[in-house]
């Protein structure tokens, strides 16, 4: 985490250094960095030529931010993580919880957590695209909660004829509609701003992303956000959900931290498939199913049909 914030390996991937010169380059003590660097090689991150630090294979498919791999935006936004859970212990104690989508109230808080969950969303994009099923002839998409847009972005340039609507908090808006035009897809996806414990989604959708998102909301809010989807979708209209699901078994462990990680976050849990499975039956959904990501093991897409 360190060598992500002050900028290590990115001043790395240009030539290797010694500590002196990073030092100054990185505006630091020259033992310090030695110090942080010699840890990074005993960990496979750097390694050393001579008096200088070098970036190995895996610094450079993850932590140079010119990689299409690089995870560095999602590491940054771990220190705000980090922060929420030094006081896991109070939390727990008096059944609170951080809130994040009421109390980041910066413009920097939230670029780092949406550019974060864009870091994490284009590891699998790819992957959860290719396993969508299109409706014949299907027009519009709805990205329920879709931030940064990756997923939109993927989905549009993979069928020319979609247009995507991606329905958020005002602040996630605002970031993501930069990244969408620097992406030059402002023409084919646009954001509609609102509440989605409070406010509609329009109508005429075609196919709707629900990812990530129902681990932040309560079974009851989640009810209704699935039946104002199936209110605002055509006939034959594909639902796709994305999330980390708990076993009944316990075996899925990124499920399990994940539960207190939205307890500490949201006040909120993941779900086990049968639970998600009911609401979308009750709902009136069919045709359900649900994979296993190859690409994130420990999630699942379930997709399903009004
Ligand atoms: C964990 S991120 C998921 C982003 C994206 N769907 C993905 O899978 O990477 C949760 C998103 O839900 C949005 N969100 C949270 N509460 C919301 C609400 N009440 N109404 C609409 N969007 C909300 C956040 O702003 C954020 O973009």
């Amino acid at each position: 985490m360190a060598g992500v914030k002050l900028g290590l390996f990115e001043v790395l991937e240009s030539q290797p250094r010694s500590a002196k010169e990073l030092s100054i380059l990185l505006n630091c003590s020259e033992q310090g960095i030695a110090a942080l660097s010699d840890v990074l090689v005993g960990c496979g991150y750097l390694r050393k030529e001579g008096n200088s630090y070098v970036n190995t294979p895996l610094t450079k498919r993850w932590l140079v931010p010119s990689s299409p791999h690089y995870v560095g935006n999602y590491i940054k936004f771990n220190y705000d993580q980090w922060k929420w859970w030094s006081h896991v212990e109070d939390l727990i104690v008096e059944g609170k919880s951080i809130d994040i989508h009421e109390r980041l109230d910066n413009e920097k808080e939230w670029r780092r957590y949406l550019y974060g969950m864009k870091d994490i969303a284009a590891l699998t994009a790819d992957e959860v695209i290719a396993r969508v099923p299109v409706p014949k002839g299907a027009k519009r998409l709805l990205d329920l909660a879709g931030g940064h847009g990756m997923y939109s972005i993927t989905m549009c340039r993979k069928h020319s004829n979609l247009q995507a609507v991606i329905f958020d908090l005002e602040r996630a808006a605002r970031v993501g509609q930069e990244l969408i035009e620097m992406e030059g897809m402002a023409d084919r996806i646009s954001y509609k701003i609102g509440d989605l414990k409070s406010d509609e989604f329009g109508v005429d959708f075609d196919i709707v992303f629900l990812f990530n998102i129902l681990h932040h909301f309560s079974p009851g809010v989640n009810y209704s956000t699935l039946k104002k989807i199936y209110d605002a979708m055509n006939p034959g209209g594909v639902i796709v959900i994305l999330e980390a699901l708990k076993a009944v078994d316990y075996s899925n462990q990124l499920a399990l931290f994940l539960s207190l990680n939205f307890f500490i976050m949201s006040r909120a849990d993941t779900y086990r498939y049968e639970e998600v499975r009911d609401w979308l039956q009750k709902v009136g959904f069919d045709n359900l199913k649900k994979k296993e990501l190859r690409t994130a093991p420990g999630i699942s897409i379930i997709t399903g049909r009004k």
